[in-house]
């Protein structure tokens, strides 16, 4: 059983969730260029526009349409700045199950934005898609995104030893693999009923030629 996710945007108070676009290429470009990118995503580094052009219009649509995932640009709402990303893959349609990640541009860290981003999209995907468990894994010691999963209501399962590759960068700039354990979070719907259930302002769904 394969589905397919819809190219739609979700509002939430401060936050648009729209599908990429080719205008964000110059700024998920310049987000993408980070020590925390670089040290707990595979996100490859130096990242340049022709990366994130092959993001925009190649990899995320190609994702979409096999039905392993989407990936949404996190815009403010009044500014329209791209401030981040979330971007479900691996999912399985018989289970109702995803995995989730998030990355926020350096200069949006610390407002909030992964936590609004990430409970508006468990919303989204336990009411109007009907999935029953999202899944995130952080790497051992990236503690910011731990945080983010307990802020949102996560329950740790456990721990993938050795299971995860995150990166090093040398004094010469050059990036090493080093690996480490995952911790395995995951969100059910009733997850919600808790403290993620406050947080989660969510505006509304819509079909993104809607909001076009
Ligand atoms: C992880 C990341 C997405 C967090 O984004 P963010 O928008 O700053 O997160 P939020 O503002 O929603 O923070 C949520 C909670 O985590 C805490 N937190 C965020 N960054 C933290 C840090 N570096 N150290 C400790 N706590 C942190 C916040 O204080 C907040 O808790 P609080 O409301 O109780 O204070 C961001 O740091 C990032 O993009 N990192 C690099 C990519 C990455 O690691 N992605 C995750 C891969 S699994």
């Amino acid at each position: 059983m394969t589905g397919t996710f819809p190219n739609i945007s979700i509002s939430t108070e401060r936050l648009v969730l729209r599908p990429l676009d080719e205008d964000d290429v110059p700024a998920l470009a310049e987000m993408m260029n980070d020590e925390q990118v670089g040290a707990w995503t595979d996100v490859p580094q130096p990242y340049g526009e022709e990366q994130a052009h092959g993001w925009v219009t190649q990899y995320a649509p190609t994702e979409r349409e096999a039905g392993r995932g989407i990936t949404f640009a996190v815009t403010e709402f009044l500014t329209q700045r791209l401030v981040g990303i979330v971007q479900l893959t691996k999912t399985n349609w018989h289970v109702r199950s995803t995995e989730l990640s998030y990355i926020i541009a350096p200069w949006a860290r610390g407002e909030g934005y992964a936590s609004e981003a990430t409970l508006a999209t468990a919303q989204w995907l336990f009411t109007d898609q009907k999935f029953e468990r999202i899944e995130l894994r952080t790497a051992a010691d990236n503690t910011a995104s731990q945080q983010v999963a307990q802020k949102i209501g996560c329950i740790s399962e456990g721990v993938l030893r050795g299971a995860c590759i995150a990166h090093v960068r040398a004094d010469d700039g050059t990036w090493s693999d080093v690996r480490t354990d995952f911790i395995v979070w995951s969100l059910l719907p009733e997850d919600l009923d808790g403290a993620g259930g406050q947080l989660a302002d969510t505006d509304g769904f819509t079909t993104y030629s809607d909001w076009n």
